[in-house]
């Protein structure tokens, strides 16, 4: 069974089918492209899985259940995760803060128990820093846990997302142009870190325009077009398949 399963998703914004019939599965454990020109979908397709975006037509299920109703905080206790295609970090606080929000759909506290002071509060509390604090370690910025974000270069500052999606220790990361502005010589480092991520046994679903590193990273790539699938498979398929250089890949490499 398909960890997630897109069937037939539409979604429009008045006569404009952003997305458009689509069907997608990710399977356990893979690392799932999801590429296509500008205006694609593509970032409408994540927010309609993630739960900010409501579907026209279609079902998501996760995990065979379906979710396409649930809202976005109860998808995350499910464990979806995401981060965004312009970096949202809260630059005034601190990077462990920063992770630290990240992990709300797990929380158990409420606001009641919260304000009576009750030792189960200081215990949770304790739990999610140490939680963050092991997520900025993967990602290899536990040294400046207490440091600023605002501080942090653009791509610590992606990294610094990751961390903050994977403290709700999601089972799929879905990551929005995770490279996209960022310089080439931070880009390794993001590319690795996803790479121990996906070891770690988290699935993770990715878009992004860089080919180099979708070809390098990815196990499976859907390839969109008009809010619609062009073609799906491996690295070496797509960037062999005839449709998606003419509809695709040959502006890319012009742009590259
Ligand atoms: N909130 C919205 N209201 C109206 N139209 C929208 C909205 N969001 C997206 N669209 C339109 O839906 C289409 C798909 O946009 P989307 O952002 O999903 O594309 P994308 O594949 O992520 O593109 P990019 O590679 O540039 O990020 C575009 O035509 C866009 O203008
Ligand atoms: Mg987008």
């Amino acid at each position: 069974m398909a960890l997630l399963d897109v069937e037939n998703v539409r979604v429009s914004f008045g006569g404009l089918h952003a997305v458009d019939g689509l069907t997608m599965r990710v399977q356990p454990g893979q690392i799932k492209g999801i590429i296509g020109p500008n205006g694609a979908g593509k970032t409408t397709l994540f927010n309609a899985i993630a739960g900010i975006q409501k579907l026209s037509a279609g079902t998501i299920k996760l995990q065979g259940t379906e979710i396409q109703t649930l809202q976005p905080y109860e998808r995350a206790a499910l464990g979806l995760a995401r981060t965004f295609q312009n970096l949202q970090i809260f630059p005034d606080l601190s990077l462990i803060e920063n992770v630290m929000i990240g992990y709300h759909p797990k929380a158990r506290t409420g606001f009641l128990k919260a304000l009576l002071g009750l030792p189960s509060v200081h215990k949770e509390e304790i739990k999610i820093e140490e939680v963050a604090y092991e997520k900025l370690k993967l990602m290899g910025l536990a040294d400046r846990a207490t440091r600023l974000a605002g501080d942090l270069s653009f791509g610590e500052s992606k990294l610094l997302e990751i961390a903050r999606a994977l403290a709700a220790e999601p089972q799929i990361l879905m990551l929005d142009e995770p490279i996209a502005g960022v310089p080439a010589s931070e880009q390794a480092p993001v590319v690795s870190m996803i790479q121990e991520v996906n070891k770690l046994g988290v699935t993770v679903v990715l878009v992004e325009h860089n080919m180099r590193m979708v070809m390098s990273l990815c196990h499976e790539i859907l390839v969109m077009r008009s809010g619609c699938y062009l073609a799906e498979g491996t690295p070496g398929e797509i960037s062999s398949n005839p449709e998606v250089i003419s509809a695709y890949l040959g502006e890319e490499a012009v742009h590259a």
